[in-house]
Order: C-alpha cells, then sequence, then structure tokens
C-alpha cells in the first residue's frame, strides 16, 4: 500500500529527476533528430565501447560517445557524449526513458574535472595512497587519481553503465583502476574518498560522516550546495570548470568549492 508520505516522496523524487535530466538533455519537448550522425566515430577499438555504444543509443537515439580530451586536464582523455548532442530535443517518450536510466557518466561533470585538475597539479594529496572515488561516473577524478601515483585505487557507482564506461575510460587511459558498484565492495583500508558532484543528491548528505568512519581524509568537489558548513569539512580552494558536453547550465554551476576533512 502507498502511503500518503510514500507518495509525495515518490513525485517529489520524479519531479526531481526529470528537472535534472531535462536539464541535462536541453529537453525541448518536440524533436527531429538526424539518425546515424555519428555512425563512424562510434566504431570502437573495444568490445565495452560498441557495448557502451549500444546501451547508450537505446536510451538516446542518435547519440554517440566521442573520445573527448578534457580541456583542463590535457593528459585525460574520456568517452562522452558527442557535443553536439546536448542542442537536440528529445520526445516526451525518450525524455521518460532518459529519466528511468539517467546517464550521467556521459558527461564529465564540472566538479568531477576540477578535482581531477586538483589532484593532477597537486600529486602529493594521492601518491602512495589507497583512494576511492565514490560516484565515479565517467570514472574521471579515479583516473586523476591513477595517474598521479595513487597506490590503489577503487571507482564506485551505483549505475552499472557507469561501472563499464569507468573500465573503459581506465584503460583508455592505461591506468588501473578496480572498478566497483557500490563502495561496499571495497571491504580493504582506503586512506582517501574523492567524492565530485554527488551532493545534487540530498540522501548523499549522509554519506559526508560515513566517509570519515571508512578513511581518515576525505576530498569533496561541489558546485551545487549552497552554505556549505559540515564540519569538520572546510573549504579549501574554488575553481572555474565546465561540465563536457557544455550543458550551458547557470555560471553559478561552474563554480567547484573543494572541501577536505581529516579525522581528528
Ligand atoms: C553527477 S555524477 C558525477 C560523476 C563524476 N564524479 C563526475 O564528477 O563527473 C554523480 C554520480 O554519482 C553516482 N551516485 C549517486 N549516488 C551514489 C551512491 N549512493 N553510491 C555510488 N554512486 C552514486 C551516480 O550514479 C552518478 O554516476
Amino acid at each position: 500500500m502507498v502511503t500518503a508520505t510514500g507518495a509525495c516522496l515518490s513525485l517529489y523524487l520524479y519531479c526531481k529527476s526529470l528537472w535534472i535530466c531535462y536539464k541535462s538533455i536541453g529537453w525541448r519537448g518536440k524533436m527531429e533528430k538526424p539518425e546515424n550522425v555519428c555512425e563512424n566515430r562510434c566504431m570502437a577499438p573495444f568490445d565495452e565501447e560498441n557495448y557502451l555504444v549500444a546501451r547508450t543509443r537505446e536510451i538516446l537515439p542518435g547519440a554517440c560517445l566521442d573520445m573527448t580530451e578534457l580541456p583542463h586536464c590535457r593528459t585525460i582523455s574520456l568517452y562522452l557524449l558527442n557535443q553536439a548532442y546536448p542542442q537536440l530535443e528529445l520526445s516526451a517518450k525518450e525524455a521518460r526513458r532518459l529519466m528511468e536510466e539517467p546517464m550521467f557518466w556521459i558527461f564529465c561533470w564540472a566538479s568531477g574535472q576540477a578535482m581531477a585538475r586538483f589532484l593532477l597539479e597537486h600529486p602529493e594529496w594521492v601518491a602512495g595512497k589507497r583512494v576511492l572515488d565514490f560516484g565515479c561516473g565517467s570514472g574521471v577524478a579515479a583516473i586523476a587519481a591513477a595517474k598521479v601515483g595513487a597506490a590503489k585505487v577503487w571507482a564506485s557507482d551505483i549505475d552499472p553503465l557507469a561501472v563499464q564506461a569507468t573500465t573503459l575510460n581506465s584503460r583508455l587511459n592505461a591506468v588501473s583502476v578496480e572498478v566497483i558498484g557500490d563502495w561496499s565492495a571495497c571491504t580493504e583500508a582506503v586512506d582517501l574518498i574523492l567524492a565530485a558532484d554527488v551532493l545534487y543528491d540530498s540522501a548523499n548528505l549522509a554519506y559526508l560522516d560515513r566517509f570519515l568512519k571508512r578513511a581518515p581524509e576525505v576530498l569533496i568537489a561541489d558546485s551545487r550546495v549552497k552554505d556549505f558548513d559540515h564540519p569538520p569539512y572546510r573549504k579549501i580552494g574554488q575553481f572555474r570548470s565546465t561540465t563536457l558536453p557544455d550543458l550551458a547550465e547557470p555560471a553559478e554551476f561552474g563554480v567547484v568549492n573543494l572541501y577536505h576533512a581529516k579525522v581528528a
């Protein structure tokens, strides 16, 4: 039986994800998309890419994945949604389909790119450490940590396609990352947890304290939470960044704050 509270909560979550999807894809209600706009680019060097391209197209017809060099982290390339796609329009049916399977991993979010840049420029934060990237999406932060000498890197995401994408992107960047679903699958000691752009879902705020029970240090990159105040987390930097492909989000979401917390 569905209670009134349950129904309201479902409606709230439904509207919220709908808003995120519509914003993400630039939905304008009606569409006319070219078929097979990127047939050639989607030919893959890896089986995983063919699989991901096929699944992406099931959810977003006409979309494809481009090997994209990150403008703020030129040593990292990721398979991301092709640049032109966010300008196309989706039918209501397709938007619904995307809402059921929101593919965050087809974007490198502004916070993920800012976190990766910070690690590439400050390898001492991860060198020799066991690092876990929570909500890895495309795997951008995990890949940066592995590139600059982390002793071991896990990348965790509850979306099975994000797990596949991070596996593919790690191979593309020739780094070793152990990709897992739920973060509880990592049972070894962890020195540092990274989390970029996961606080858009307020349910994830509860992880801020859980992280500190699991690892002595945590780095959070976020552009969504206003007036973040969660001791012992403290702001250690602010960066301008963009989501790729560019979603033309309001400028405020391109201002990424980096927060650090350490177990006393
Ligand atoms: C906006 S994306 C950010 C991805 C990546 N960190 C970046 O910055 O590009 C958020 C990701 O967090 C994942 N996520 C959300 N809640 C999670 C949870 N409780 N455990 C693991 N992953 C989660 C989502 O599936 C999604 O891939």
